[in-house]
């Protein structure tokens, strides 16, 4: 039988507690996802193979839903920034919100249909994602951007498409801004 229970969730370090589960993806795992991967060289020569981002999780074993928090650090590769891998969900009709709490970033989204959307991620605004849409968090700030997701517990990830063919869109750096701009070598 699944019990209540309330979870404390830190919005400027992430921090759940209590947790069930949580992973590390270090700088080195993301290299192929940016449109030069030699750049994520360069900066793991001159800063270590640092961690791109941690996810901590709240899974309830028999549970419908979970939850839990990303936790991504700033940084800047070339004229990208800090990412996550992106993803659509396993299971086609699940949907998630991100909910940011801290720092700032864009959470670019496109369709199976090929539409593009971003949501800019600034405390306080909780972003709809619906099912079909694969999403990528980028953080475009000099702190660390962090929020909260909640999905289906059986939505999965399928990581396999936008790790072939990229998103549609990239967040780059354009007059100290970040700009949203067409992926060049998104592979239709
Ligand atoms: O389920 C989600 O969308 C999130 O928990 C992400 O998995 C998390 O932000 C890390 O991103 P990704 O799974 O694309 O590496
Ligand atoms: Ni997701």
């Amino acid at each position: 039988m699944l019990f209540p229970e309330g979870v404390t969730i830190d919005g400027l370090t992430g921090a759940v507690t209590p947790a069930t589960g949580r992973y590390v993806k270090k700088l080195s795992a993301l290299r192929d996802l940016y449109e030069r991967p030699e750049q994520v060289d360069a900066y793991i020569a001159a800063h270590g193979d640092v961690d791109a981002y941690d996810v901590i999780e709240y899974r309830p074993d028999g549970s419908d839903i979970c939850f839990g928090t990303t936790i991504m650090y700033p940084g800047r590769i070339g004229r990208e920034y800090f990412l996550t891998r992106g993803h659509f969900h396993a299971k086609t009709d699940r949907g998630e919100i991100y909910y940011t709490q801290s720092g700032e970033g864009v959470l670019l989204l496109h369709s199976r249909s090929g539409e593009t959307r971003s949501v800019a991620m600034t405390p306080g605004v909780c972003a709809f994602i619906p099912p079909e849409w694969a999403h990528r968090s980028v953080n475009t700030g000099p702190e660390k951007l962090v929020f909260v997701w909640m999905c289906g517990i059986d939505a999965g990830h399928d990581y396999g498409e936008v790790a072939t063919r990229g998103m549609r869109d990239l967040v780059v750096e354009q007059d100290g801004r970040p700009a949203i701009v067409a992926n060049p070598k998104y592979r239709v």
